[in-house]
């Protein structure tokens, strides 16, 4: 081979390393490139052999085209060095940033109101825009306040009624929310309208119908003239708010000794549309509200004077309603933590402070 053709072979030589440089996709891949052609044995070797079999004065040219070649494959492998390993940095944030839109987004669990606290919220919206205050009372009651202040002396039948939790102390646990009747009458004197949610007590056995523990609204209102037209058309806007349908009433005669006239608000089943089910027991009518106008005795007991002014009172099974609202048929469902049968009651707004 003449010097001539050992040019050319330098020239190949680029031209291999800028194609086979191009065609690697690893800085691995890059480094077995580089060795084969500029380590030990590259066709680099066979021309150093070349340059010594050369003329002297020609030695010096040929000497500096080889070391020119092999700086400019050098720099070739290092600058695909440089942008193999930028374009894997990248490939890296890519994956990180990658957002894909088809994938199911993540579940958040949502919490909610318990239907008897959704149901409280909504009836205590309906009063305090009648301009009811919201009342609360102890859990803990005395006897005077649950009994006797409500015309219920110690030797009355009506005590049997209402199966009571006795304390140690000689306090009840509430039998209902009536007793705070007779506080709020200290509280306020008259004229009154005031709204006392409550959870109540009494020694019962557990059933799909009965509890002991449950929750009613306690209604008192007493001004100059209330009579029982008034209470009415209160419990029939009172429902039909609440059912957020117009609901249909049957009013019955009803005994409670801290109101006289006593009568029975019953409301048309709204789990049965009326037709009858094991809910109303197949009469197609539930017992929602047991009201009266307020007995002369209670009003005594609450320091108002029974000449001067009259009320009427309501005790509301919210319990009841929240049952009938949302289509709950065992009334166990509500106190056993299972929170799956009561996330149909899922309330977005806040409570009412209580006064
Ligand atoms: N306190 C009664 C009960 O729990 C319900 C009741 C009936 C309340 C008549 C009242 C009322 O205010 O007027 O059985």
């Amino acid at each position: 081979m003449n010097t001539n053709s050992h040019h050319e072979e330098l020239q190949r030589l680029e031209q291999e390393a800028s194609s086979r440089a191009g065609a690697v996709q690893s800085a691995e891949e890059l480094r077995r490139v580089e060795s084969s052609l500029l380590g030990k044995d590259s066709p680099f070797g066979g021309l150093l052999k070349h340059l010594k079999s050369l003329p002297p004065e020609q030695r010096g040219a040929f000497g500096q085209a080889v070391n020119g070649a092999k700086a400019r494959i050098k720099a070739l492998l290092e600058e695909r060095l440089a942008a193999l390993e930028s374009a894997a940095a990248r490939t890296e944030d890519d994956a990180a940033r990658a957002f894909d839109p088809t994938l199911p987004g993540a579940q958040r669990p949502l919490g909610s109101v318990h239907p008897v606290t959704a149901v409280q919220w909504e009836i205590e919206r309906i009063f305090v825009r009648l301009g009811f205050t919201i009342e609360a009372g102890p859990e803990m009651e005395s006897e005077h306040y649950n009994f006797e202040a409500l015309n219920i002396p110690a030797d009355h039948p009506a005590r049997d009624m209402q199966d009571t939790f006795w304390l140690k102390n000689g306090k009840v646990l509430r039998t209902h929310t009536s007793p705070v009747q007779v506080r709020a009458m200290h509280k306020f004197g008259a004229p009154l309208r005031t709204l006392v949610p409550g959870r109540c007590f009494r020694y019962e056995t557990i059933d799909a119908s009965h509890e002991n523990t449950f929750h009613q609204v306690e209604g008192l209102m007493i001004d100059r003239d209330i009579s029982i037209a008034n209470l009415i058309a209160l419990a029939k806007l009172l429902l039909s708010e609440v059912m957020h349908r117009e609901v249909e009433l049957r009013i019955r005669p009803g005994y409670f000794p801290f109101v006289e006239p006593g009568i029975e608000i019953d409301m048309n089943c709204q789990i049965c549309g009326g037709k009858g089910c094991p809910t109303c027991k197949h009469s197609g009518w539930v017992e929602i509200l047991p009201c009266g106008m307020v007995h002369p005795n209670v009003l005594r007991a609450g320091r108002i004077d029974p000449e001067a002014w009259t009320g009427f009172a309501f005790g509301l099974g919210l319990t009841r309603l929240a049952m009938m609202k949302y289509g709950i048929r065992d009334i166990r469902v509500l106190n056993a933590g299972d929170l799956r049968p009561l996330v149909g009651a899922r309330r977005l707004t806040g409570p009412i402070i209580k006064g």
